[in-house]
């Protein structure tokens, strides 16, 4: 079977260069780098460029908050998302940046063409201006209070309480967010992009097989509004590129950064034997596909296609948008520490359970996906450690002990094998299209079936009978050539475990197995494991290590710093922070073991006219008979907590420094259940 190699480009989104990199962005660094990996494994000449998104007022005002320059914090930046991206095994062919000379280039390439054929246009527009800062803001640099339902702190164009939508000067009392300072409106002339020139051209192309159904479903609301002008400028001061002939004035961030997406491979073609023009010219025959959220579906299914037609340039084969991650079923949040950032997941867990977990997840549609911590460690002790991993472990020490590591000359069931080899065809079609899911589950069905011919045939009876020896070896060969092919099948997710498995198995790269052969008289390597399980307490530490103080994410721009927060102590807190703690007299009415768990006790407590379920981490301290009908002191405000052996509502006070020195809290002879401890 010869197949044709094929060409593709690939691209993933460009992260802001503000910002680190966190467990929401990795959903789409993963779920395209799996789709590399696996386009690269079958033979193809697959090519995969990312760069930071280094423009904007956002990052302009970040440096100048920080005290550097910009082009300072966008090196920093870029340092830090790069190590990130290469530690979850991410692995761009080139991460550049739009602050590039190349972004540049093309930039004004493409709108020096566009200008020509008369697709831009000037307008003047009346914005908010800061008097003070002497700049014009964006919408979510000013805040106010909610004209719908009065909520205060609420940004310039939509409401987080009552999720109304409105204009920034609609906002009552609104106040810049750069100074505190109250915007002017002022006139400004600005660059406008007639997208609506291209109505027949978009129409067309959303609507013939390069969109998911829902997003070609979803831009068609948008055609029924009308294609509105695009506004492609900015006002200096502006962190950006400035547009040709027109001095003072930037392209918005939004114009750049797909076109980074080119500065990035013509960097690459630079640097290597790639033909830039094979890629992207006009009657390019490869393809090119960019994964992208939900959330930035109209820059690339209807500006992008516009500005590259309009420029003579060619439209992508297929963009393929993803949808957003919730962790334990809620957005993400600082408060809770689902707000994980990728360096301290790194910090705490192996990366290779979140590709595994997310492949698991992931299918070709634009749903969310949610991360629920028992079911990741669920997955991946049961999927990778418990059937995958162990299919190695259980055969290899027998090879090594008792056959000098040799496999069989054999192969004792080659219909078996076969079996594995022909799934190979479902299986890469799942990948083909997205459905990582669907792959994960062939193959967790593979590996469930190569624990079965090993528990059918059990080598460890054999291994002690006389004259099993035959057997044996040709059993436990044949385990590790089925481990082989699965091993195979995973690399894409998961490729430092199946780089590990390589070098145990010794037989050199593992291609995509359509044409493996069995492994036979052939040598392999002494067994390490290959992954281990999820550890529960570096999961809780990770968790915890991702709480911060909710102030912080609430204002991405400091309002006005009043002198008493910076002069403060910061770990002391308000009297009203302090009257927001709810803590109460609580009787324990009942004390039990919690099964499976080695620290906690759950305890049943009663408030005099409520009882609550607590699981305290008190069990190397206590006895539940030891607890049985004490008063403690308990916070009572506090939201319920899913943990892994479930739901606590509260939390019992207790000093000491762990072990069995914990003392809980009691209160004096006199005090009742339900009483307020103030
Ligand atoms: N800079 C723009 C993209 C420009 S592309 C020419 C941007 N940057 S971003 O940092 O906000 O997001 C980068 C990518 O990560 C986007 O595709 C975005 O949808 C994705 N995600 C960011 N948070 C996410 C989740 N919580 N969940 C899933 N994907 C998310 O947008
Ligand atoms: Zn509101």
């Amino acid at each position: 079977m010869s197949k044709e190699i094929r060409k593709i480009l690939v691209t993933s989104a460009l992260p802001y260069a503000n910002g680190p990199i966190h467990i929401g962005h990795l959903v789409e660094y993963i779920q395209t780098d799996i789709w590399v990996r696996f386009q690269k494994q079958r033979g193809h000449n697959c090519h995969y460029v990312c760069a930071d998104d280094a423009h904007g007022t956002p990052i302009m005002l970040r440096a100048q908050q920080e005290g550097i320059t910009p082009e300072q914090l966008i090196a920093d930046t870029w340092t830090q998302h790069n190590a990130d991206f290469s530690d979850f095994n991410v692995a761009f062919d080139n991460f550049y940046s739009t602050h590039s000379d190349e972004t540049r280039h093309f930039a004004e390439l493409i709108y020096n063409r566009l200008h020509e054929q008369g697709h831009i246009h000037n307008k003047t527009i009346t914005q908010a201006y800061d008097p003070v800062k002497e700049m014009f803001l964006p919408d979510r640099f000013i805040k106010g209070e909610c004209p719908k339902c009065g909520a205060a702190d609420q940004y310039g164009d939509n409401c987080e309480v009552c999720s109304a939508t409105y204009s920034p000067t609609d906002l009552i009392n609104a106040v810049s967010a750069v100074s505190g300072e109250t915007p002017i409106e002022k006139e400004s002339e600005h660059y406008f992009f007639k997208l609506a020139n291209f109505e027949a051209m978009l129409k067309e192309w959303t609507h013939s097989g390069h969109l998911q159904e829902q997003v070609a479903n979803k831009l068609n609301e948008w055609f029924e509004v009308g294609l509105q002008d695009w506004d492609i400028s900015r006002d200096t001061p502006y962190f950006g590129f400035e547009i040709p002939n027109a001095p003072g004035k930037f392209f918005y961030v939004w114009l750049d950064a797909p076109v980074g997406y080119m500065g990035s491979f013509k960097n690459l073609c630079d640097r290597s034997d790639l033909d830039f023009d094979e890629y992207w010219g006009k009657d390019s025959q490869t393809e090119l596909y960019h994964f992208i959220g939900k959330d930035i579906v109209y820059f690339h299914a209807l500006f992008w296609p516009a500005m590259l037609t309009g420029a003579g340039f060619r439209t992508p084969t297929a963009i393929f948008s993803h949808g957003f991650l919730t962790v334990n079923g809620e957005k993400m949040s600082k408060s809770r520490g689902t707000f994980i950032k990728a360096r301290t997941y790194l910090d705490h867990l192996n990366p290779e359970y979140l590709r595994y977990y997310f492949a698991a997840k992931l299918s070709s549609r634009v749903e969310d996906i949610d991360l629920n911590f028992e079911d990741f460690s669920q997955r991946v002790n049961t999927d990778l450690v418990n059937k995958v991993v162990n299919i190695a472990s259980r055969c290899s020490g027998f090879i090594k002990k008792r056959f000098d590591g040799l496999l069989s000359a054999e192969c004792a069931e080659p219909a078996l094998f076969q079996e594995f080899i022909d799934a190979n065809e479902a299986i890469a079609e799942h990948y083909e299209g997205r459905e990582y899911g669907k792959a994960m589950r062939a193959i967790s069905a593979l590996a469930d079936k190569a624990n079965q011919y090993i528990d059918d045939k059990q080598p460890w009876v054999l291994a002690k009978q006389d004259g099993g020896d035959a057997e044996l070896h040709a059993i436990c060969s044949m385990g590790i050539n089925l481990f082989y092919v699965i091993a195979a099948y995973l690399k894409p997710v998961v490729p430092d475990m199946v780089g590990k498995a390589e070098t145990f198995l010794n037989a050199g790269e593992l291609t995509w197995p359509n044409q493996l052969t069995p492994l036979t008289d052939h040598g392999i390597n002494k067994f390490k494991p290959l992954m281990t399980r999820v550890d529960p307490d570096k999961l809780a530490a990770l968790i915890e290590a991702s709480k911060e103080n909710l102030e912080k994410i609430t204002t991405p721009v400091k309002a006005k710093q009043t002198p008493k927060e910076s002069t403060e102590k910061t770990d002391m807190i308000e009297f009203d922070d302090f009257a927001k703690i709810d803590l109460r007299v609580a009787l324990i009415e009942k004390a039990e073991h919690v099964e499976g768990a080695d620290k906690l006790l759950r305890l049943t407590l009663s408030l005099g006219d409520e009882t609550r379920q607590v699981l305290a981490g008190i069990k190397s301290a206590y006895s539940p008979e030891d607890l049985e009908g004490r008063l403690t002191v308990m916070v009572a405000n506090l939201k319920p907590r899913k943990m892994r052996f479930g739901v606590s509502e509260g939390m019992v006070l207790a000093a000491g420094p762990g072990g069995d020195e914990i003392w809980i809290l009691s209160p004096d002879n006199g005090a009742q259940p339900g009483m307020r401890v103030k």
